[in-house]
């Protein structure tokens, strides 16, 4: 078995639905503060998936534009492995349908991981031991997060939503985030803080308890990783925790420096606040517009971080907290590539973020009632078009028991990132 220290994400693509609603608008309609949710959870709007759009769409939308923007030849991918917890069947996997999609060779091993918010992180380190274990350097494999955050209208939890995919290309020569060969610090606990039964297109929360179990894993798993990997918190250049709504990462980032800073004299809030504007502002400013992608939320943070400090990260060393409910944890760390013109303009957030445009609570409330028809009536067929909506692939609908894709063709244009107006300024206003 060949052994690699270069192991990692070589390759980064990130799609987000074209519609978004305004918290402030949600508020209003929910009769809560609109300061509840724009300061007290951190976020100003919340991706809204449009009817036709679902895990499978917007997967595609992520790994088609990674393939085209990175030139990347299908060929050479010999895994696909999809992070979800937004399938739309029960046997077949998201995977599949991508592949099929995508277009990739038949000598490709596919299938979805499901651990909540923590199936991407399961897919990550499958992909990359698999990458690690091949006779071949040049062999890739694709990992898609992909998902829908979906909570009962008017809920503690619908203020959290978001939907969204990332898809990441592995590879044993990694050009954007190189995994360190420490042991990852892991944590399992069967809990009953956030899951959604078959028969349901909602999650349930016990909303506080689900804040407690992260912060739990992640007290442990930070000390474990401090243990087996030898780092101090100064050894760290940039911090990303699972981001299920921006002020939790606020949250996870205080519990830490408490740990490590409050005896050190460094408590002073002051002190705290500029710490967590440098390590974890660069990669948290377009969560704030997007609300919780579940899988993706925490490879959104790496996109945004490598479009937002370009050169500045490079080589630079980022610990990464995944928390999927249910719950499993983990705690790593990685090396950021050492040339920023391998992924500029390509990781494709501020261009997301720029088509995105503003809906109103009637129309949010239209999608959620249509998306939810499309998905249990199995004779239904929507007369949807993706003209004008900046996607390709669009679901149509329902018949014969077998969903129905559609991609429209568009000329092969590589998408401008433009993150002048966005990046960590946007934080300090969000936040
Ligand atoms: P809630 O009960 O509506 O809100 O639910 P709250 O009363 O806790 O208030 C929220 C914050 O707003 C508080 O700030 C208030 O003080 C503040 P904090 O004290 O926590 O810093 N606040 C105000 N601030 C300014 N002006 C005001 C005002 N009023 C209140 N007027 C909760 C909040 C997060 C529980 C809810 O949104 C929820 O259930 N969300 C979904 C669950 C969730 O996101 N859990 C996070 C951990 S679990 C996880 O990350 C996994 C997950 O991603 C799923 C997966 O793994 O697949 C969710």
């Amino acid at each position: 078995m060949k052994r690699t220290s270069q192991a990692g994400i070589d390759a980064i693509s990130v799609y987000l639905p074209r519609t978004c609603l305004r918290l402030d608008e949600l508020a209003e309609r929910n009769g809560v503060a609109r300061e509840k949710y724009i300061e007290g959870l951190g976020c100003r709007s919340m991706a809204v998936p449009a009817p036709g759009e679902d895990a499978v769409t917007m997967a595609w939308e992520a790994a088609s534009s990674l393939l085209r923007d990175y030139e990347v030849d299908s060929e050479s991918i010999g895994m696909l492995v999809v992070g979800t917890e937004s399938g739309v069947d029960h046997a077949k996997p998201v995977a599949a349908y991508l592949h099929g999609m995508l277009g990739l060779s038949p000598e490709c091993r596919i299938f979805d991981v499901k651990h909540a918010c923590y199936g991407a992180t399961a897919a990550l380190r499958v992909a990359v031991d698999w990458c690690s274990s091949q006779a071949r350097d040049n062999v890739k494999a694709l990992v898609v997060a992909t998902d829908i955050a979906r909570y009962p209208v008017g809920s503690p939890g619908e203020p959290t939503q978001g939907a969204g995919a990332v898809a990441m290309l592995v590879g044993c020569n990694a050009r954007c985030a190189v995994l360190e060969p420490f042991e990852a610090a892991v944590h399992a606990s069967s809990v009953m803080d956030f899951w959604r039964p078959d028969y349901s297109s909602c999650a349930i929360v016990d909303g506080k308890y689900s804040v407690e179990c992260y912060m739990k894993a992640l007290e442990r798993t930070w000390r474990r990783y401090k243990k087996t990997s030898g780092l101090e918190l100064d050894d760290y250049d940039y911090l990303l925790f699972h981001a299920p709504f921006p002020k939790m990462v606020r949250k996870a980032f205080y519990r830490i420096w408490g740990m490590e800073k409050a005896t050190a004299g460094e408590g002073d809030p002051a002190v705290t606040a500029r710490a967590f504007e440098r390590y974890c502002g660069p990669a948290t400013w377009a969560c704030c517009r997007t609300g919780n992608l579940y899988t993706g939320s925490l490879y959104l943070e790496l996109a945004s971080l490598l479009a937002s400090e370009r050169q500045r990260a490079c080589g630079r060393r980022v610990g990464i907290f995944s928390y999927g409910s249910g719950s499993c944890s983990e705690f790593f760390s990685a090396r950021i590539g050492p040339d920023a013109a391998w992924w500029e303009n390509r990781t494709g957030v501020s261009r997301a973020l720029e088509l995105q445009r503003e809906i109103d609570y009637p129309t949010y409330l239209e999608y959620r009632k249509t998306a939810e028809h499309m998905n249990t009536n199995g004779s239904y067929r929507a007369e949807l078009t993706a003209t004008g909506t900046h996607r390709q692939a669009v679901f149509l609908g329902i018949r014969d028991h077998k969903r129905i894709y559609s991609i429209r063709k568009q000329p092969s244009v590589r998408r401008q990132e433009c993150s002048s107006h966005h990046g960590p300024a946007h934080i300090r206003q969000a936040l």
